[in-house]
């Protein structure tokens, strides 16, 4: 394995979140010649969070007391497997999932950016795949040439996948209902993590995503419901 550069902290807005967890930048620079040790797993994993991550969420940190729990939950339980297999490195593979749900601009999509990059700088393996609902379903539209079947599966088996906007947009045609049940399907009978953000109520969801798809959200995810002004609207001038 090639080794892993260092971090340049002039380019990353790192320090938040190493400090919480009693790191520095030594220590994520440090290179001690295995390529699994904890520095070494970090660091490859941070420069992926920031490879995924789009510029505005760049420095994003998880506050959410709910979401930090949520990130932490699945650390332990991956370094907890490690031992026990045991496994060079610790991997997330199977655990709880999140919904956030929340009205427009209250900040869901910051914190789940922040869950990602908080978890990078841990030291496991977390494989995210990202995707917003809309271009997930324009992506598996069936069309010549496309084999939306390996794009389906791309998601559904993602090991953490971060699903943004869940329930936006207009009617739902038959096509996005059957890729909302064997999506959230495949992942509550896999156990695999999911972070999900809706602007969707509670009450709502079961309207919404239909109640084969609710019931199985409610069981699989931890709900939080985020509150306060749309912070786009604080920030402009
Ligand atoms: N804790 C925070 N600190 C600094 N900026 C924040 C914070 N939370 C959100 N923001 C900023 O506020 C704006 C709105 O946040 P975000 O996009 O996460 O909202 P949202 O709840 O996902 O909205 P929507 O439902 O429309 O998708 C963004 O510019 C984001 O960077
Ligand atoms: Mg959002």
């Amino acid at each position: 394995m090639e080794p892993t550069p260092k971090i340049n902290l002039e380019q990353h807005d790192i320090l938040p979140l190493l400090a919480p967890q009693g790191r520095t930048l030594d220590w994520l620079n440090t290179d001690d010649g295995n390529p699994y040790s904890l520095p070494n797993t970090a660091r490859r994993s941070y420069l992926e969070a920031a490879r995924i991550v789009p510029l505005r969420y760049r420095a994003a940190t998880a506050q959410h007391p709910g979401i930090r729990r949520w990130v932490n939950d699945l650390v332990q339980e991956a370094f907890a497997a490690k031992e026990k297999r045991p496994a060079p490195a610790a991997v997330v593979r199977s655990g709880p999932s999140l919904l956030l749900l929340g009205s427009v601009g209250v900040g869901k999509t910051y914190q789940c950016y922040g869950a990602l990059r908080e978890m990078a700088v841990t030291g496991v393996v977390a494989q995210w795949t990202v995707v917003t609902a809309a271009d997930l379903y324009a992506r598996l539209q069936p069309r010549f040439g496309v084999d939306s079947e390996t794009e389906f599966e791309r998601h559904a088996k993602a090991p953490v996948l971060f699903i943004d906007d869940l329930g936006a947009g207009g009617k739902f045609s038959e096509h996005t209902e059957n890729v909302n049940f064997r999506l959230i399907n495949y992942r509550y009978d896999h156990q695999l993590p999911t972070l999900i953000t809706s602007n969707l109520l509670p009450k709502e969801l079961g309207a919404r995503m239909g109640d084969r798809v609710a019931s199985r959200l409610v069981e699989m995810c931890d709900r939080i419901t985020m509150t306060g002004p749309d912070k786009r609207r604080g920030m402009a001038a």
